[in-house]
């Protein structure tokens, strides 16, 4: 069913060393309806044996004190965990996992009653590394997509895993595929060929039309056409050197505080938006987008004295007043808003007004602002695996909530991941990305860092980095950074605005993406045209005659749009 990924695919390293390895394509697609009979394993089942069960028990085995049987049902073979008594009660396989390979994993679960999370896990060693979730249910089977890495080569046996010990488990069509680091990097470049670049064409001409070969061209990236930026505070405000070394580098912001209830009704009854204000008209002047963080937070802790203390009924008249005050106040400034943040982890709001409270408040900002995308945003779903709050799974079950929300039209929805990472598991990011991006909505990481050693921090940060610009549904992405010495985990410069290692990532990358004023010098060919492949953003270009030496300047924007077909280059004409 899934041909695209099926086909023989295979292309070359560059470098003549590897030019017999053969780089397998990676496999972006998830399945998030839940089907009656499953899709064949990705990638053939990689290397687990007989991946579908058609032939017998061979490769399966009892893990712990569950009964294992094989059935049948409508001509599909399945494996069965059942007297399960303990969470780990399952079926396994035995499998060699190699230090220094990605993996991909995935497997269609269903359960024999009801819904339950069903997770997946390798033990090895020992320890036990979870490689993804999903929630299983009856009936019907689910797609879990995950992945792992391991720090150390040995065995490992992988079994799937659930606190609810009344259901059986069912397990189908696994796959467990082995990717080299060459090869996960060539999967983002080809993404990034796909998702963030486009055929440019530019045609140079003389006043009468006529072509001008060896005309020469200077382009310079004015600004990335993917939104990428990092959090502020109002210390900006002000200071000129952070304002230069900000605006240089980044095209969206999210104010850390400045937006949320607690800064603007610190007071209950005075609201006091002086400092949102001022940073929204500082960065509307200099082009930067601004993500609207927050309307309200789900976090008990994080509620003003005087929103804890009041009665069921105060508090809705003031969470009304808020909503109302906030949206109303930036509506169509602001690129998104983070509604009721961090809902899937904490419940402030469902705890007093029940478990619609959230989706509540989504419509009612909806309501106030009707154009702009409204995100959930939330930890751990791409950063822990073991975190089944907030797993892909449970984050989609809320999204098709807020789906069925009809105000107005239906709401435009976002998915915000905030992406604070310890050691980031790159595999497993991959696949939770692809599980949220089968909605079609739009994915934004939405506070990036790195809580980990000086040694190792910069290095994670690229990782990341690295590949929430590849993943062909991510549309922006924000980092949770600031400047020595008053940063949450993660700094990108010291107190006078010299980079630290991280935010020399962040400058290596953008220059890698076209920024930071590189310029490229280009000769237009006997027909007059320059063809290449550039990242979407706003280009500037200056070019000169090559007789008279004569330059012009001209400027354009490649924009996703024009290069969704990939067949026809955007084309640009300019006279000199
Ligand atoms: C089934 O197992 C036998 C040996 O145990 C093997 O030769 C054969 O290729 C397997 N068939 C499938 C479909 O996996
Ligand atoms: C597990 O529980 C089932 C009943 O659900 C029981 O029949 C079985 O003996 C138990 N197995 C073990 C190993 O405790
Ligand atoms: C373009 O430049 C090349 C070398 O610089 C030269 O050989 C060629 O004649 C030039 N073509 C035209 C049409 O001026
Ligand atoms: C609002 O906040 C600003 C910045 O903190 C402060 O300077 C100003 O006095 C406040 N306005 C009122 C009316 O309290
Ligand atoms: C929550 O909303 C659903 C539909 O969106 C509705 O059926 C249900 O009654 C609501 N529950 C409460 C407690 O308001
Ligand atoms: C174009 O020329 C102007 C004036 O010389 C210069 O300031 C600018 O940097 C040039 N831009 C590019 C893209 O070459
Ligand atoms: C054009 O500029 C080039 C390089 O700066 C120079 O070598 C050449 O003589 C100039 N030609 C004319 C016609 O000015
Ligand atoms: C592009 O150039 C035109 C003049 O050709 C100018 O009016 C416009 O402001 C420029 N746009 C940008 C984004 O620089």
């Amino acid at each position: 069913m899934k041909l695209l990924l099926l086909l023989p695919l295979a292309f070359c390293c560059l470098s003549l060393s590897r030019c017999e390895e053969i780089l397998v394509p990676y496999d972006y697609s998830a399945t998030i309806e839940c089907l009656e009979i499953p899709y064949k394993p990705q990638y053939n089942g990689g290397i687990i044996v007989n991946p579908d069960m058609q032939n017998g028990s061979q490769g399966w085995s009892q893990f712990e004190n569950a009964k294992v049987n094989f059935r049948e049902f409508g001509g599909n073979k399945f494996v069965v965990a059942t007297q399960r008594n303990q969470s780990s009660d399952s079926v396994s396989q035995k499998v060699y996992l190699e230090k220094g390979i990605l993996y991909t994993f995935s497997a269609w679960l269903q359960v024999s009653t009801g819904k339950a999370p069903v997770s997946a896990v390798f033990k090895k060693n020992g320890e036990y590394k979870h490689a993804g979730s999903v929630v299983a249910e009856s009936k019907c089977w689910s797609m879990l997509k995950g992945g792992l890495t391991v720090d150390e080569s040995g065995p490992a046996e992988l079994f799937v895993e659930s606190e609810d010990t009344t259901v059986e488990i069912w397990v189908d069509s696994v796959s467990l595929q082995p990717f080299t680091q060459d090869e996960w990097n060539a999967h983002q470049e080809q993404s990034i060929d796909n998702s963030r670049k486009g055929p440019v064409r530019i045609r140079v001409v003389n006043n009468k039309g006529e072509k001008i070969p060896n005309a020469s061209i200077t382009i310079e990236q004015k600004r990335l056409g993917f939104p990428f930026g990092s959090a502020v505070a109002q210390n900006i405000l002000g200071n000129q050197a952070y304002q230069n070394w900000f605006t240089q580098r980044f095209t969206v912001t999210t104010f850390e505080n400045e937006m949320k209830w607690y800064s603007t009704e610190s007071v209950r009854g005075i609201e006091n938006y002086t400092v949102a204000d001022a940073m929204l008209r500082f960065f509307n002047q200099h082009g930067i987008a601004v993500r609207g963080h927050n309307v309200v937070w789900d976090h008990p802790k994080y509620q003003s004295k005087w929103v804890t203390s009041l009665s069921r009924n105060d508090l809705y008249n003031a969470v009304k007043r808020r909503v109302f005050s906030v949206v109303s106040r930036y509506k169509g400034q602001l690129a998104g808003w983070d509604v009721v943040n961090e809902n899937l982890h904490h419940s402030f709001f469902e705890s007093k007004f029940g478990p619609n409270a959230s989706n509540n408040i989504f419509a009612m900002a909806h309501a106030i602002d009707p154009s702009t995308t409204m995100f959930m945003n939330e930890f751990y779903t791409l950063e822990d695996p073991t975190d089944l709050k907030a797993s892909p799974a449970k984050y989609l079950e809320k999204l098709r909530e807020l789906q069925s929300i009809r105000v107005r039209g239906n709401i435009p929805l976002g998915i915000g991941l905030e992406s604070h990472f310890s050691t980031p598991n790159i595999p497993y990011m991959r696949s939770a990305l692809d599980t949220l991006g089968a909605t079609g909505l739009p994915i934004w990481l939405t506070e990036i860092d790195v809580k980990a050693p000086s040694s190792d921090q910069a290095k994670y940060f690229e990782q990341v980095l690295r590949e929430g610009h590849a993943h062909p549904h991510v549309k922006g992405m924000v980092t949770w950074t600031a400047y020595a010495p008053n940063c949450y985990h993660m700094c990108l410069t010291d107190g006078n605005f010299k980079n630290l290692p991280t935010g020399d990532v962040v400058d290596k990358l953008i220059r890698e993406w076209g920024g930071l004023r590189s310029q490229t010098t280009e000769v237009t060919d006997a027909d007059g045209f320059f063809e290449a492949s550039l990242f979407h953003g706003d280009y500037d270009l200056n070019i000169s005659h090559p007789l008279t030496n004569s330059s012009v300047s001209h400027n354009f924007t490649l924009t996703s749009d024009d290069s969704s077909l990939h067949t026809q280059p955007s084309t640009f004409v300019f006279r000199v």
